[in-house]
């Protein structure tokens, strides 16, 4: 049987989160890696995928340098477990594909296809953190479609909001997804971030039938700004930062959420694969 008893920190099923939002320049990158960077210091088994596959950029956030990133793997010429790169804190990276245009159009087919690669992947994890590029591609609808979680991040522009609506919109209608938890971010205080949310859950209450979680509000925070330019995450570079406790609280209440029971989403057997290859390592370590 699985329980808390048999090894303290690895979960029964993973918990996998897309971080999504729509509009560019939100803040999605920082937030999913800084949310992965924190799970990893908080000895959780942590995986953060690039899956913006058009500009990619966690590499330039965390200051890598990947030989390989998931072009090479969409072309044969390796598998996902050879570009997989050390990232802070013992967290595993795997950098995304930048600068090539057919790769940010792949159709639906070949993002399934993507996401079906992940079942070669062998190892426990706890967590896997998926950022994903701006807009609602069919990239994003894919690895959106896969995760257990979906993450919105917004702020308080106006388009900002909107593409935030049509985002979660495009989710219910084409993968059924019906909860989103949300991020405000770049907010003044935390009442200026539940205004946010509350403008966009007024919209989606009135025309959609999902449900949104108010996750957390983060603040505008110029060490945040910083500790990007130092290419390093703010809850490593400044951890007594406004940016780094909020972040930190918000990796902690998304590790306590409500564990999934079983695989959900659209490509069941990605997460499946996950789920079995954690239940196969906990069984082994009985
Ligand atoms: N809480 C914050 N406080 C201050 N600046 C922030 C904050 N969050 C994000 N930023 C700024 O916003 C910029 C864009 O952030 P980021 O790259 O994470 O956005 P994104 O949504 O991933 O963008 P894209 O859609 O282009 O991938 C960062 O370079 C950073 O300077
Ligand atoms: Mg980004």
């Amino acid at each position: 049987m699985l329980d808390d008893s048999i090894g303290p920190l690895h979960q029964s099923v993973p918990q996998v989160v897309a971080v999504t939002g729509g509009k560019g320049g939100v803040g999605k990158t920082t937030i999913a890696a800084n949310m992965a960077v924190s799970m990893a210091r908080n000895r959780r088994q942590v995986m953060l995928l690039d899956a913006d596959l058009g500009l990619a950029n966690i590499d330039v956030h965390l200051n890598l340098l990947p030989p390989y990133t998931l072009a090479h793997v969409l072309r044969g010429d390796c598998n996902l477990t050879d570009i997989i790169m050390p990232g802070p804190a013992g967290l595993k990276v795997i950098p995304g594909a930048s600068g090539n245009r057919l790769l940010s159009q792949l159709g639906r087919p070949e993002n399934i296809g993507l996401v079906n690669a992940f079942s070669d992947l062998t190892m426990p994890l706890d967590a896997l953190v998926i950022d994903t590029a701006a807009g609602i591609s069919d990239s994003v609808l894919s690895f959106c479609g896969a995760a257990q979680q979906v993450l919105v991040v917004l702020c308080d522009e106006p388009a900002s909001i909107t593409d935030a609506y049509a985002t979660i919109k495009m989710l219910n209608r084409e993968n059924r997804v019906a909860r989103f938890l949300v991020v405000v971010n770049k907010a003044n205080s935390a009442k200026h971030g539940r205004d946010v949310f509350d403008r966009l859950n007024r919209v989606t209450d009135r025309f959609l039938d999902v449900q949104l979680e108010l996750l957390s509000v983060l603040p505008q925070c110029e060490h945040l700004e910083r500790s990007i330019r130092q290419q390093r995450t703010v809850v490593e570079a400044y951890p007594r930062s406004r940016a780094a406790i909020a972040i930190n609280k918000l990796a902690r209440k998304f590790e306590g959420l409500q564990k999934p029971t079983s695989p959900s989403g659209e490509c069941e057997f990605f997460v499946e694969r996950l789920v079995e290859h954690s239940m196969t390592s906990e069984m082994s370590a009985v």
